[in-house]
């Protein structure tokens, strides 16, 4: 049974998880308003990445008998300066999504809740790798420096990605 501090966070981080999905829908929207479908395509698999964060929170809650309680969802942004903006704007998001699983690892340690620290180990994890893909984007941005037809070739890049669910398996 899940103690009620450590419930509490898992359903913020659960609601936190729908606001980044609400995110990265309102960038590929944005993306796909400039013509550049490659980057609405990764921002639409990063969209479905978030639902599956917030899913595998809705599964662990309730099998530690727990109740999941659903918020209102902030309204996101809905146009940004650049494509580069965009992604230094994803940066920063990531960065306080890693404060913020880095802060319900520690409620779930001070209340010496091991389960709940083993099932973060893997969110931890994963926004290594959220960041590391993002900062990688940024940096070919930023190579590019308005190069219409390097944009071009990074779309057709983007566009190749597909949504791959790890949540249910140990290792994102
Ligand atoms: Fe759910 Fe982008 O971390």
């Amino acid at each position: 049974m899940l103690k009620k501090t450590v419930e509490v966070a898992l359903n913020d981080q659960l609601n936190s998880e729908f606001y980044s999905a609400y995110l990265y829908m309102s960038m590929a929207g944005y993306f796909e308003h400039l013509s550049l479908p490659g980057f609405s395509n990764w921002m639409k698999v990063q969209y479905q990445e978030e639902n599956s964060h917030t899913m595998k929170f809705f599964r662990y809650i309730n099998e530690r008998g727990g109740k999941v309680v659903l918020k209102g969802v902030n309204a996101p942004p809905s146009s940004w300066k650049s494509p580069l903006n965009a992604f230094e704007e994803t940066l920063k998001h990531e960065e306080e999504v890693t404060e913020n699983i880095n802060e319900l690892l520690d409620i779930a340690m001070k209340e010496k809740d091991h389960a709940t620290t083993n099932f973060l180990q893997w969110y931890i994890k994963e926004q290594v790798e959220e960041e590391a893909n993002v900062s990688n984007i940024i940096a070919k941005l930023k190579m590019i420096q308005g190069s219409n037809e390097s944009l071009f070739l990074l779309d057709k890049d983007l566009a190749q990605r597909v949504f791959v669910d790890t949540t249910m398996g140990g290792t994102p």
